[in-house]
C-alpha cells in the first residue's frame, strides 16, 4: 500500500510515516495552483500501486484542503488505484454534525457524503468530532483517540480526567481506564448565537489534584480557559489539558496565557508554527496512525 500525503499532512507526519511505514512508501503528489486560483493535482507514479491510503488534515484552509482531497481522490480513481482506507488527521465541518438551529445545513454530510462516490468504503480518522455522521453514511470508521499515548508519551502525571462536557466523555473514560484514575465531565453549554460559553459549577473532588481535561479541538481556547479557571476555584493543583486538534491563533494563545494553564499537550495532526509559547507542547502521534496502517 502506498501512502499519499496531501499539502495539509504535517511535516512531522510525513517524515514520522517515512521512518516508520517507509517500506511501503511515501509519496507526495504534483501539486499547482492556476492564475485564477483553482487547485491543479496529479500522480506520476512509476508503477501504479493497487492500493492507496490518502492522508489529509483540513486546518488551516479547510475549503481549499476538501477540494485538494477530492481531486486526488478522482485521479486516483482514474488510475484505477483502491482507495483503503481514507486517513484523515484533522477532519473539518465535523462539528457541525445537526441542524442544532432552522435553516442551518448538516456540514459534515454536505461535504463528505460524495467520499463514497468516489470509491471511499473505510476511514481511518484521528479523534473525529463524532464519527456518527460517518457511520450513516455507511463509512467504515477507525477513530484513533490518541490522548492516553500523549500523556503517556509526555511523562504527565494526573490524579483524575475531565472531559469539558458530557458528550465527550468517552475520552476522559478511555483515559481513565489506562491510567486507572477516576473521571468526570464538565457541564459545558455554547449559545448558538453569540458562541459565548459557560460552563456550570460542579462539585467535583480535586482539591489538591493534578487535574487533565481532555478534548478533541481547541480553537478559541474558550472552552478550555472556562474551564481551566472553575477547576482552580475548586482548589486544584494543576491543571493540565490533552487535546487532539489545535487549531490555535495568536488570539487562542493569549486567552490560555491568561487562564494559567499549567501544560497544553496537543497532537501533531496540524502543522504548527515554530515559535510556540512554552506551555503547549506538540506530540508525534505518527507511531500509532502507522500502526492503524
Ligand atoms: C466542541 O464541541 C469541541 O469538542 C470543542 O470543545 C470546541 O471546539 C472547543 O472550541 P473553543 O476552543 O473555541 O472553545
Amino acid at each position: 500500500m502506498v501512502i499519499v500525503c496531501l499539502s495539509g499532512t504535517p511535516k512531522s507526519i510525513v517524515e514520522g510515516l517515512r521512518r516508520r511505514c517507509g517500506e511501503r512508501g511515501v509519496y507526495t503528489p504534483y501539486r499547482k495552483i492556476f492564475p485564477d486560483g483553482e487547485q491543479y493535482i496529479r500522480f506520476d507514479f512509476v508503477q501504479i500501486p493497487e492500493f492507496v491510503t490518502v492522508v489529509q488534515s483540513m486546518y488551516p484552509e479547510q475549503d481549499r484542503k476538501i477540494v485538494e482531497l477530492y481531486l486526488a481522490l478522482e485521479a486516483l480513481t482514474g488510475l484505477g488505484a483502491k482507495l483503503d482506507p481514507l486517513t484523515l488527521l484533522y477532519t473539518a465541518y465535523a462539528r457541525q454534525d445537526k441542524r442544532f438551529m432552522q435553516g442551518e445545513p448538516i456540514s459534515v454530510r454536505a461535504l463528505y457524503r460524495g467520499l463514497r462516490a468516489l470509491g471511499v468504503s473505510r476511514i481511518v480518522s484521528i479523534d473525529i468530532h463524532t464519527p456518527y455522521p460517518f457511520i450513516e453514511m455507511g463509512f467504515e470508521v477507525s477513530n484513533i483517540l490518541p490522548h492516553s499515548y500523549i500523556i503517556a508519551k509526555a511523562g504527565l502525571k494526573i490524579d483524575i480526567v475531565l472531559a469539558p462536557d458530557r458528550g465527550a466523555i468517552h475520552r476522559a473514560e478511555i483515559v481513565a481506564k489506562d491510567f486507572g484514575i477516576p473521571y468526570n465531565h464538565l457541564d459545558k453549554f455554547r449559545d448558538r448565537v453569540t458562541g459565548e460559553i459557560t460552563i456550570d459549577n460542579k462539585v467535583l473532588e480535586i482539591k489538591g489534584r493534578d487535574v487533565a481535561i481532555v478534548d478533541d479541538i481547541i480553537s478559541t481556547g474558550k472552552t478550555l480557559a472556562k474551564a481551566v479557571e472553575l477547576l482552580y476555584k475548586a482548589g486544584a493543583n494543576n491543571v493540565y489539558a490533552v487535546v487532539t486538534h489545535a487549531l490555535i491563533s495568536s488570539e487562542t494563545i493569549e486567552i490560555l496565557s491568561k487562564a494559567n494553564i499549567e501544560k497544553l499537550l496537543v497532537a501533531n495532526t496540524i502543522e504548527q508554527k515554530a515559535d510556540l509559547p512554552k506551555f503547549i507542547e506538540v506530540v508525534d502521534i505518527s507511531e500509532i496512525l502507522c500502526k492503524a496502517l
